[in-house]
Parts: C-alpha cells; sequence; structure tokens
C-alpha cells in the first residue's frame, strides 16, 4: 500500500489588480462632488461604497450567482435598469463587462442613465481564468472597448493598463503553480512510463518555481507598472457622456 500524497499547501500570490483598483476608484471618487449620484453598475458586494460616503450611492445587480450581495437599490439586468433618464452622474462598472451577454446593449442602457457630461469608469480582464459560470462570456482588448463604448455615444478620456505585465506574469505562476499536473500517476498515464522519467520531474520542479516566484513579482508590480511589453489583465477605462449641446444648436 502507498502512503497517501501529501498535497502542497495553497499558497496565494497578493492581488496587485485589487488594489490598483482600489487606487483608481478612490481616484474617480475624489472627482465626485458632495451630493452626486453614483450607480455601481453590476456592484456584487459593493466593495467601494465607502469611498463614495459624501456621494449618494446607488447599487444595482441581477444577483443570480449563490455569493453574498451587498443591500440593492435596483435588483435588474444591467440591459434594462429601472430608472429615469440621466439620473446619475458618475457609474462605476468594475469587472462586470466579460461576465454579459449582451454588452452593447448594456453599455447602450448605462449611457442612457448617464447624465450629459457624467463619467463612467469601467474595468474588464484581457487575461483571466473563467470564474462565476456560467455568467462568464468575454475578455476585452483596448480597441474592443474603445468601439463597444464610442458606438454606444461616449467619448473615451483615459484607457490604459490597469496593472503591469510583472502583475500578469505573477498571476499566470500562480495559477501554474497550482494547476500543473505534477501526480507521477497522472503523468505515467498520459504520456507512459518511459517520458514520464523527465516529464514528472520537470512539472513539479515548474510548478514549485512559480509559486515561488509570483508573490515577488506581484509586490514588484505596486512599484514598477511594467507595460512596455506583455500584456495586462485588465484594462481601465474612463469615458464621458459628451455634454448636451447648447439649446437651438441641436443638428
Ligand atoms: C466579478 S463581480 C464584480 C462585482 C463588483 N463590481 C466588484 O468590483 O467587486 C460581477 C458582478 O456582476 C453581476 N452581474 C453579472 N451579470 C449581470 C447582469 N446581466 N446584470 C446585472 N448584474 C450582473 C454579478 O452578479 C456580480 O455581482
Amino acid at each position: 500500500m502507498t502512503a497517501p500524497r501529501r498535497r502542497r499547501p495553497v499558497r496565494r500570490a497578493p492581488n496587485p489588480s485589487r488594489e490598483q483598483l482600489a487606487t483608481q476608484v478612490a481616484r474617480f471618487a475624489r472627482n465626485t462632488e458632495p451630493g452626486m449620484r453614483v450607480l455601481d453598475a453590476g456592484a456584487g458586494r459593493s466593495p467601494y461604497r465607502h469611498l463614495f460616503d459624501h456621494a449618494h450611492y446607488e447599487a444595482a445587480d441581477f444577483a443570480q450567482l449563490s455569493t453574498k450581495y451587498a443591500p440593492l437599490d435596483y435588483v435588474c439586468d444591467l440591459t434594462d435598469i429601472p430608472v429615469e433618464d440621466g439620473r446619475f452622474d458618475r457609474i462605476l462598472f468594475n469587472q462586470v463587462l466579460e461576465h454579459l451577454p449582451d454588452p452593447a446593449a448594456a453599455v447602450q442602457e448605462l449611457h442612457r442613465v448617464l447624465r450629459p457630461g457624467g463619467r463612467l469608469m469601467c474595468s474588464a480582464p484581457l487575461f483571466y481564468a473563467e470564474h462565476q459560470v456560467p455568467y462568464d462570456f468575454f475578455r476585452y482588448t483596448r480597441f474592443g472597448l474603445r468601439r463597444l463604448f464610442e458606438d454606444a455615444g461616449f467619448e473615451v478620456v483615459r484607457l490604459v493598463w490597469l496593472e503591469g505585465y510583472l502583475a500578469t506574469s505573477s498571476y499566470q505562476l500562480d495559477v501554474m503553480s497550482r494547476a500543473l499536473p505534477t501526480d507521477p500517476r497522472q503523468v505515467r498515464a498520459a504520456v507512459g512510463r518511459k517520458r514520464a522519467l523527465y516529464l514528472t520531474p520537470l512539472l513539479w520542479l515548474t510548478a514549485r518555481l512559480a509559486g515561488a516566484v509570483a508573490p515577488s513579482l506581484a509586490r514588484a508590480d505596486g512599484r514598477w507598472k511594467y507595460t512596455k511589453a506583455g500584456m495586462p489583465k485588465n484594462y481601465l477605462l474612463v469615458v464621458r457622456r459628451p455634454a448636451a449641446p447648447p439649446a437651438g444648436q441641436e443638428t
């Protein structure tokens, strides 16, 4: 009888994306004047509600997942928000776009509920594993994001990498450390005894090295946002609904 194999401890690397996002939302909140109406579209647990204590914060979500939700003002699909045109001065739209089967319809609806001159902040992944399944439909390039928002009538104010390539690499290594198959029986069954002789230690070593390096790369991203090559995990976008033309100048 063989002794049961000890499982590798799960050591997760820090998440620079959440840290960067919190910094960016705080900046968006500082540019939100007291009393302004803010919609958190796809709010989930409303992790940024406290940053908008000076404003009038409202949360919308379809609340279909089995996770916990913060108190919601609107339980609705983002393609059909039950409020009047132009109600909000600011919209937060973080980590939601990839979950929408009809993103163009949702972005048009957000354009409708934002007042002319109002701003929306969005973050969306380019490189991230499937999550919140089965509600996970898309990943976004910067060209896809620009097209989606401009087609709905928004002007792009800022479109940048949320985190640098060190963070993306850290994320990939962290996944690798847990996902690579390192059980010798599994490797033998897949590639045969002979090849398993070198593949098993190679996979084991790769997984261990990946797990050891990932946290340092994640921490380094906080000091050096490297964007010259590679790819971001997420893009960050701030868009504006153009102000209405002065009366008498409508085309
Ligand atoms: C990854 S969570 C992000 C939550 C929050 N914005 C944050 O940054 O932590 C995605 C959220 O989108 C919501 N969602 C997904 N599809 C939706 C839809 N069609 N209409 C409204 N909300 C939706 C989910 O319920 C979930 O709360």
